[in-house]
């Protein structure tokens, strides 16, 4: 039995390391010690935690020896390479990237909705889910465990900051250059994104969706235990900095009311409902950014499918879509090592 386990960030320095660094002094986590690893570009550069500097190391094969926890951000390919030698080193890995999500041996955990799957980990990997899904589904878990969910048809609303600082960086640049009058430069997205809206959020599949599309699929599937859910997805990056939005229509086995829908999200944890449209009252995402809580809103019966809800949700993406649903998975594997 450990104590105080001794925690790392791998990618400290990244948009959502950073924010696994405030997640995890907001919510005091019990540890002993936290060593925080970026690129040989960072080492050397410190960090504030708890009114402490730290200086940020660099990722090497022997980063891992004495650490208990993981916490994996720096990309897939880092992910790949690294993951099995800290799993190896006798740490739980705690894996922000794809690179595991689909596999077997992997558990892919919500805290709020799958927690117990932590548990299940031949590897010592455990997968944070993709931004949108785990948004998406904080809105749907309540309703599933009312009415036990079938299908989902969903379009996304993304924020810039999920294509990390140069995203921001690109929508700002953007904006100036166009009260400037100056020409715009696209370097990120495939098209301007002030001003638009872009249908296109990582790469295209053979099947005309893209791969995040197929994620809410997948990853929806694996986390609900649900094999034979249907889903359909259309992600589209919007200039907005952060927080993302998803518009769902929702099918269900049993037939829901609005009223009933509304009670659902009584008393659930992460998952706040903002739903009276006439005072002006829905969940935008300006108002979710730096929370840890998700928003539901805007719930009504869908005019085509039969059993079905439409609904609107909202959740800061850089928080509960990765760093915050990390954390918290790291807070389940500290209670029990
Ligand atoms: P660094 O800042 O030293 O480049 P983001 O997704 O916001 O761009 O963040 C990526 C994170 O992954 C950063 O902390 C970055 O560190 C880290 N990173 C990128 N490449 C490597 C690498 N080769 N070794 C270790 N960390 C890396």
């Amino acid at each position: 039995m450990i104590n105080q386990p001794h925690v790392a960030i791998v990618g400290a320095t990244g948009a959502v390391g950073r924010e696994m660094l405030v997640c995890l002094e907001e919510r005091n986590f019990p540890l002993s010690q936290l060593t925080l690893l970026a690129s040989a570009r960072s080492a050397g550069q410190t960090m504030t935690f708890r009114n402490k500097d730290i200086k940020v190391q660099e990722l090497t094969d022997k980063s891992f020896e004495g650490i208990d926890i993981a916490l994996f951000s720096a990309g897939g390919g880092i992910s790949l390479e690294y993951a099995p030698i800290a799993a190896a080193a006798g740490c739980v890995v705690i894996d922000n990237s794809s690179a595991f999500r689909m596999d077997e041996d992997v558990p892919l955990v919500v805290p709020e909705i799958n927690p117990e799957a932590a548990a299940n980990r031949p590897r010592q990997i455990i997968a944070n889910p993709n931004c949108s899904t785990i948004i998406t589904l904080m809105g749907l878990a309540p309703l599933h465990r009312a009415f036990g969910l079938k299908g989902i048809i969903a379009s996304t609303y993304q924020a810039v900051s999920g294509s990390g600082a140069q995203g921001i960086e690109e929508l700002n640049e953007q904006i100036r250059a166009l009260v400037e009058g100056s020409q715009v430069h696209t370097k990120v997205y495939p098209h301007q994104i002030a001003h638009n809206v872009i249908p296109h959020v990582d790469v295209f599949q053979e099947t005309g969706y893209t791969k995040e599309e197929q994620k809410m699929l997948h990853e929806g599937r694996k986390i609900l235990n649900l094999p034979d859910l249907k889903v359909t997805c259309t992600c589209v990056r919007v200039p907005v900095m952060r927080s993302h939005s998803i518009s769902v229509s929702a099918l269900f086995e049993k037939t829901p009311s609005v009223t009933e829908a509304q009670e659902a999200y009584r008393d659930q944890k992460g998952v706040r409902l903002v739903d009276d449209p006439s005072q002006g009252l829905y969940p935008v995402p300006l108002n979710t950014t730096g929370k840890d809580d998700c928003e539901v809103g805007r719930i009504r019966l869908d005019q085509v499918l039969p059993n079905a809800l439409a609904l609107w949700v909202v959740g800061d993406q850089v928080r509960k879509g990765a760093a915050l649903n990390a954390v918290q998975i790291a807070e389940i594997v500290a209670a029990r090592l």
